[in-house]
Formats: structure tokens, sequence, C-alpha cells
């Protein structure tokens, strides 16, 4: 039976661990630094299988021993930026816990592909290949699926057309530098630019850009887990089932999009390997430079890492 393990039990895993379990994918181990909180949701978890009907086994603890076999390691240990904490602030925080999480994966699950969720992606997805030492193939993040989702939504929504025929599409790093791709964005393979103005595509674009804020003005106390939790999972089901499905993933460039040593979002064939293979798309040159203004601030968080 694979296992999967989820790190941090707070919004995002703790309904991460629920959808993975109502998938049956495998069983789930779900920890976290706060003693009692993935050990009382997972026995919750339990509770739920009899009523759902799925029979997946669920674990809490605070235990990393108990990661050991892992297949699959999804981070979503973190904090989230509170009234007077900087960017920076957070930057720094997230980093050293993503640093000591990767470390125990290398140590009781070292043969797991990871894949991180914590804020901010991209950089803590850098974080990750270095703590772990793994090859850049295992680790890579979440965030084009996300934003990808939410574009294909605001569609949706707009054209009145169900959301099963938007296909969309989006790049770049998760955050005001994400580059959504209307080129690529289809409602049944038909271009969105033939059923909507220009204008109305970049109101939608921005509306994407801004889709994590918007969630975030709303609640007050926290961030958007719905989707960032479906999304993880549906990256997690193309790796346990080797299904080489193609998904905007953040995934680390040796060169592809003119990057090199830097994790960005790109569509990815993921299957049991991990990153299997990376896609190359045709951008136009507003695109590209969007991409390299993303890649720069991707840079410049690293650097403050002083890793
Ligand atoms: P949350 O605050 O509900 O949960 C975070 C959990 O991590 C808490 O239970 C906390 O106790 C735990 N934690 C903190 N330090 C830990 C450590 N050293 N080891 C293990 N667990 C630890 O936050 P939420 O909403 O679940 O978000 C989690 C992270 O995911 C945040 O950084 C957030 O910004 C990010 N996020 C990223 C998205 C993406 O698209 N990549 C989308 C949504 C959220
Ligand atoms: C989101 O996009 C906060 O990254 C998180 O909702």
């Amino acid at each position: 039976m694979t296992i999967i393990t989820v790190i941090g039990a707070g919004n995002v895993g703790a309904t991460a661990v629920q959808r993975l379990a109502e998938l049956e994918l495998g069983d789930i181990v779900m920890t976290d630094v706060v003693e009692g909180l993935p050990q009382g949701k997972a026995l919750d978890l339990m509770q739920a299988a009899p009523v759902m009907g799925y029979d997946t086994n669920i674990v809490g603890t605070t235990d990393y021993a108990d990661i050991a076999g892992s297949e699959i390691v999804v981070i979503t240990a973190g904090i989230a930026r509170k009234p007077g904490m900087s960017r920076d602030d957070l930057l720094v925080i997230n980093g050293k816990i993503t640093k000591e999480v990767c470390e125990n994966i290398a140590e009781y699950a070292p043969k797991a592909v990871v894949i991180t969720v914590t804020n901010p992606l991209d950089i803590m997805t850098y974080v990750a290949l270095k703590a772990s030492g793994f090859e850049s193939n295992r680790v890579f993040g979440m965030s084009g699926v996300l934003d990808s989702s939410r574009f294909a939504t605001f569609i949706s929504m707009e054209l009145g057309c169900s959301i099963r025929d938007v296909d969309a599409m989006v790049l770049g790093g998760h955050g005001d530098s994400m580059v959504p791709l209307p080129q690529y964005t289809t409602v049944s393979g038909v271009p969105i630019s033939e059923l909507m103005p220009q204008e109305k595509i970049l109101q939608l674009v921005q509306r994407t850009i801004n889709g994590g804020a918007e969630i975030v003005e709303y609640l007050k106390t926290g961030s958007a887990f719905y989707a960032p939790s479906a999304s993880v999972t549906k990256m997690v089901e193309a790796v346990v089932r080797d299904s080489k499905r193609i998904l905007p993933v953040a995934a680390y460039l040796q060169g592809e999009y003119n990057e090199n040593g830097i994790y960005l979002g790109v569509p990815a064939k993921l299957g049991k390997k991990g990153v299997e293979e990376i896609i190359e798309l045709k951008l136009s040159e507003s695109q590209y430079q969007a991409l390299a203004k993303s890649a720069t601030s991707v840079r410049e968080g690293i650097a403050k890492l002083n890793l």
C-alpha cells in the first residue's frame, strides 16, 4: 500500500488528507508540530470513513519516525503572514520550517517524491531541494494547478458555461508575478479570444493574479484551502497512479524557458518519478519578459535566505 504523508495539519494539510482519503490513494500519515492536532484530526477523519465508505488508514503524529516508507510527502507546514510581519519575515520563518521538515524527510523517507505547498512557494521549493538533497525531479511545488483552476473558474463564470469544458493555463511564479496564458486557454478546444473581448480576458487575468488575495480579503484570518487542497490532491494522484498528466507545476528549470537553477511554474508531465518531462511552450515576447520578471523575484527571495 502506498504511504502518503502530509506535513502540517492546518487548513490545507487536513483538507488534503480528507480528499486523499476519499480517493483511497493510499494510507496516510499527517504530522504537525502541535501535539494533539494531527492525532485529533486523523481520528476524526477515520470516524468519517464508515459514513463516507472509504477504507483508508489515517495516522496523526508529531513523530517523524512515523513517516518512514512514505512514497509521497506533501509539505503544508508553515505560518501565515501576521499583522506587522513583512513578506521577508515570513520568508525567513517558513524557510527555517521547510529546511527542518526536509531534513527529516531525507532521514526518514529518503525515497519520497516531495510536493511543496508552503509559501512563498517557488522559494520554499528551492529550500526543499537543497535541504533534502534529493534529485530535482523528486521535488516540485503546487501553484499552477491552483492558479489555472482560478482562471478556469472565472472564465466559466463569465461565459456561463460548464467548468468541465474550460482548460486554462497559468505559468510563472505563484504570486503577483504569475503569467496566465490566454492563448493556451480554451473552452472545448476554442481559444477564449474567440469567445470574449480582449478587455474582458485582461480583467480575468488580473482577477486570477489577485486570486489568493481576494480570498484572504473575505476570510480575514486565513487564506484559501479548498482549492489549494484539491490542487495538490490532483498532483499526488498523478504521481500515485503514474498517470503522466501534464499539469502546471513549480519545477526546477535547467535551461528551459531560458532559466537555470530556480523553480518556476511550467507545464510538466507527472508520474511515479515525479516531474518526468518539462514541456516548453512558445510564448509571446511579453510573456517571456513576465516569466523573466517572475524569475528575478524568486532569485531575490532565495538570496535573502543566505542558504
Ligand atoms: P495553517 O496555519 O492552517 O496550517 C499550517 C500548519 O503548519 C499549522 O497546523 C502549524 O502548526 C503547522 N506547522 C508550523 N510549523 C511546523 C513545523 N515546523 N512542522 C510541522 N508543522 C508545522 O495554514 P494553511 O492555510 O494550511 O497554509 C499552509 C501553507 O500553505 C501556508 O504557507 C500558505 O501560505 C500556503 N499555501 C500555499 C498555496 C499554494 O498555492 N502554493 C495555497 C494555499 C496556501
Ligand atoms: C493562495 O493563492 C495563499 O498562496 C495562497 O491562495
